[in-house]
């Protein structure tokens, strides 16, 4: 069996202790080293990585491609246009192709499709760069901030304001897999996957919906939002959202509801004063440039659990 990481749900739950666990190894062993300087162990020698965007990317470009080369890997990054496959040639036959001359292949698409063709038909590990369904290379870095900062997230309270998004969907995958109670907070209009509030009940966690974004945050531990328009929307939804989605920004006014130790996280871009405010993102409560530090670190630990090495 291949060990693909394509979502929080699929992947076993004691792989994904693991995988934080090697992640905050790698991070330690890390502390004090110039940017920049590879690891003493180089798991990655003499692999190649192809990264393929078929979407913008900063964080999951910049972090994939650093984490190689620490790891003494090299990577090429594919933008989805420049290849084939943007005119015509199937995933099934760019997969195929594709494991000729590369280790593992990351990559960021639409329709979560894509993802899943390209995992069945390569003969190498693939890992979920996000698609419109889902994002868990994030919320495995988001898990391991919240450790980081409060110990173990089993048994917390996570409250989701504004769009019941694809990093939403990754988050209430972990709640289930991870333990922990998640309550939504938006719009009916914009709800998550019956499906996914389904799993994440079926594994035994609380996960409810409130239209209250004040009753929803109360007693949470940990507060989270992203964009209200995500790279899959289309551009003239945008006001309808925003009108639906305003009474669910995360403001200093609303994260005093939360307990005084809350968190707030975000997996970036923000778009500040929109569903954060600057106030709430450069306060104290904020962790999203650790999350974002993080991303390096997790997905280090998540190429290592794909190539076994
Ligand atoms: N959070 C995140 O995935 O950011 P990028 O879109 O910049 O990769
Ligand atoms: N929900 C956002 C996340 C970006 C990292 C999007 O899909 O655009």
């Amino acid at each position: 069996m291949m060990n693909h990481f394509l979502d929080i749900h699929t992947t076993d739950a004691d792989a994904l202790a693991g995988i934080i666990a090697n992640a905050r190894e790698m991070k330690d062993a890390r502390a004090g080293r110039p940017k920049g300087q590879p690891d003493d162990a180089l798991p990655l020698e003499g692999r190649m990585v192809a990264l393929i965007f078929e979407k913008p990317s900063t964080r999951t470009r910049v972090s994939f491609d650093v984490g190689v080369r620490q790891m003494g890997g090299e990577t090429m990054v594919l933008s989805g246009a420049d290849l084939q496959l943007g005119h015509g040639e199937t995933i099934a036959d760019t997969a195929r192709v594709l494991s000729r001359y590369v280790d593992l292949i990351m990559i960021r698409t639409f329709d979560e499709s894509v993802l899943q063709e390209m995992a069945e038909f390569a003969d190498v590990p693939v890992i979920n760069g996000l698609t419109d369904r889902t994002h868990p290379c994030q919320i495995m870095a988001d898990v391991m901030t919240y450790e980081e900062h409060r110990g173990p997230i089993k048994g917390k309270k996570v409250v989701w304001a504004g769009d019941g998004n694809n990093v939403c969907a990754s988050f209430l995958h972990a709640a289930g897999q991870f333990g922990f109670d998640m309550v939504f907070t938006g719009p009916v209009q914009l709800e998550p996957e019956a499906e996914f509030v389904g799993l994440a009940r079926k594994a035994g966690v609380n996960v409810s919906i409130e239209r209250d974004a004040k009753k929803a945050v109360a007693g949470a531990d940990l507060v989270v939002t992203d964009t209200w328009v995500s790279m899959h929307d289309s551009q003239s939804s945008k006001e309808r959202r925003h009108n639906m989605l305003r009474p669910y920004q995360v403001n200093e006014e609303l994260m005093r509801h939360a307990k005084t130790d809350a968190l707030f996280m975000h997996c970036l871009p923000a778009h500040r004063e929109e569903e954060v405010t600057s106030a709430v993102m450069d306060g104290p409560s904020s962790v999203v440039f650790d999350e974002a530090e993080n991303r390096l670190h997790a997905q280090k630990a998540i190429m290592r659990w794909c190539l076994g090495v």
